[in-house]
């Protein structure tokens, strides 16, 4: 049993990293947030700042500076593991990359320590692989942005034990979240499973020539009720998540119509709100501002 949770790590200072990172200091847990250059945190850092900065501003939070004293940043992954009781993994989605973190992990880890992966794709009996305590390996998915978002995906691999299971959810809940356990470990699990299907069927209606990409966004906010369009949803999310996405799905079964915008976008590096220019543009990388 994970007694008490001292030390939490995110590994991957990116997109979801560093909102996951944030979510765990607002909920009072001493956060160790890693990368691999010291440009990449402070980058995390600013981001996080303007987020806390907002929920300060509406009452949500009481003292930004507090929380952010609680998160670490290091270059150093040997330091962000060692002795952790929590790490969550949130490095890019490939498979070699995240099996080095892991097996670190596994190696540097308290003894009861959970080592829980944000893949969006890879099934967590794949990762799980890579580590000893595969008992201990479970997926915690969060949706972006963490800090808004109230879904988190909790993944049962083959091994993954029931009190593992427990344990997450609790901890999701202590985060102000709302879990849904996936009990089938399958390549994209169940949102994203979702979500990729209504992307390529919005690819399919613009390439060939049924509709634009402004009357897709335009029918999936007033008639499908989404919060967002759909090729929005891709900028905000960064086209390079959801094409290496995509791209993990597919080498692992799931098969879905080849959007040849998606693969584009990915090699010109226009990768949505993060690069200033996706399917739409932004005042400039990293601003959000709805076209
Ligand atoms: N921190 C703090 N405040 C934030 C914030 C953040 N990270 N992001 C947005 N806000 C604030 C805005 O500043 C704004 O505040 P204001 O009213 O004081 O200016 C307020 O929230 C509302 O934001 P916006 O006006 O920009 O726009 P919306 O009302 O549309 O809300 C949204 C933004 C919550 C992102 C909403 O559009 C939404 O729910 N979009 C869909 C997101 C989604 O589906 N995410 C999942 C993607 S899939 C994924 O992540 C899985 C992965 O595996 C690929």
């Amino acid at each position: 049993m994970m007694s008490m949770i001292r030390k939490f790590t995110v590994i991957g200072a990116g997109t979801m990293g560093h909102g996951i990172a944030e979510v765990a200091a607002i909920s009072g847990l001493e956060v160790w947030l890693n990368d691999v250059t010291e440009d990449i945190l402070k980058n995390a850092k600013e981001k996080i700042s303007w987020s806390l900065s907002k929920l300060e501003e509406k009452g949500q939070i009481k003292s930004k500076d507090e929380v952010l004293s609680r998160i670490h940043l290091t270059t150093d992954q040997e330091e962000a593991l060692k002795d952790t009781d929590f790490m969550v993994e949130a490095v890019i989605e490939d498979i070699n990359i995240k099996s080095k973190v892991f097996s670190k992990a596994d190696a540097l880890s308290s003894d009861n320590a959970i080592l829980a992966s944000n893949t969006s794709s890879i099934p967590i009996s794949e990762i799980a692989k890579y580590v000893k305590k595969g008992e201990r390996v479970v997926g915690m998915h969060f949706f972006n942005p963490p800090v808004i978002m109230p879904l988190v995906e909790i993944i049962k691999g083959e091994k993954t034990s029931e009190e593992t299971v427990k344990e997450v959810y609790n901890l999701a809940k202590r985060l102000g979240k709302d879990p849904v356990v996936v009990n089938k470990d399958v390549p994209g699990f169940l949102v994203n499973r979702i979500l990729f299907r209504v992307n390529e069927v919005a690819c399919w209606l613009v390439e060939s020539g049924k509709a634009s990409i402004e009357d897709v966004d335009y029918t999936s906010i007033t008639d499908l009720g989404f919060p967002m369009g759909i090729f929005l949803l891709q900028d905000y999310t960064g086209l390079d998540v959801g094409y290496l996405v995509g791209k993990a799905m597919e080498e692992r079964g799931f098969k879905t119509y080849e959007c040849k915008m998606f693969e584009e976008k990915f090699k010109s590096k226009e990768l949505g709100v993060k690069s200033g220019k996706g399917f739409y543009t932004y005042p400039a990388p990293g601003k959000f501002v709805r076209p």
